[in-house]
């Protein structure tokens, strides 16, 4: 029992795999993954979801929301998590989930967040800042990018010879072990009627 879960992805989904992976392996996780949707009907995370006997759906994402809006019902979900999903989320969908989308950002923010700013162009701005430090965010989605309140971050060390890709590779394992957690943790919060309020 507890929410019924989406997750949304636009690319290959290996934090959507982490996600599958961990609340297949616990039985004890609150909610499920009830759908897996995506803007691209090519995603590789519909055949991710697709081999985990999960429903996997595309939508229509250059609408006003409705078209996700209509998906999100049809499956009666309850929270919405973004893993790798690059459009923008419609105010008129921020409103209807307010407090219960949420996404992950390899990133601190709210340094190296906001438009633009995703996959190595995060890690490359890291490097070319000299920052010492790096790592992920876990935060709520309002209508701003990479804005809503923070629910988890995780700091990792800049070492002296990184690459964007090395840090990328870091990153992205990190996140791996942290967003199913997260995501199971927000699911019991909200299951026992003590979600996010702001
Ligand atoms: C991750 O780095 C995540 O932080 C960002 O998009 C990437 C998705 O990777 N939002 P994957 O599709 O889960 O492999």
């Amino acid at each position: 029992m507890g929410p019924r879960i989406a997750v949304l992805a636009s690319g290959g989904g290996t934090n959507l795999k982490a996600i599958i992976d961990h609340y297949a392996a616990l039985n004890t996780c609150a909610g499920s993954i009830e759908l897996v949707a995506s803007n691209r009907e090519t995603a590789g995370a519909l055949e991710r979801a697709h081999a985990a006997g999960i429903p996997a759906e595309s939508f229509d994402s250059g609408d006003d929301g409705s078209a996700l809006i209509d998906l999100l019902h049809r499956f009666s979900i309850d929270l919405v998590v973004l893993a790798g999903y690059l459009k923008h989320i419609p105010g008129s969908v921020i409103e209807k989930y307010h407090g219960r989308i949420i996404n992950i950002h390899p990133g601190l923010l709210p340094d190296f967040g906001g438009a633009g700013m995703y996959g190595a162009r995060v890690h490359a701005a890291v490097l070319a800042s000299g920052a010492t430090s790096t790592g992920l965010t876990v935060h709520f989605v309002d209508d701003e990018y990479d804005h809503g309140p923070v629910i988890a971050q995780w700091r990792l060390r800049v070492k002296i010879d990184d690459t964007p890709e090395s840090l990328a590779e870091r990153v992205l394992s990190a996140e791996h072990i942290v967003y199913p957690r997260v995501v199971e943790m927000v699911a019991a919060l909200t299951d026992s009627g003590l979600a996010a309020d702001f």
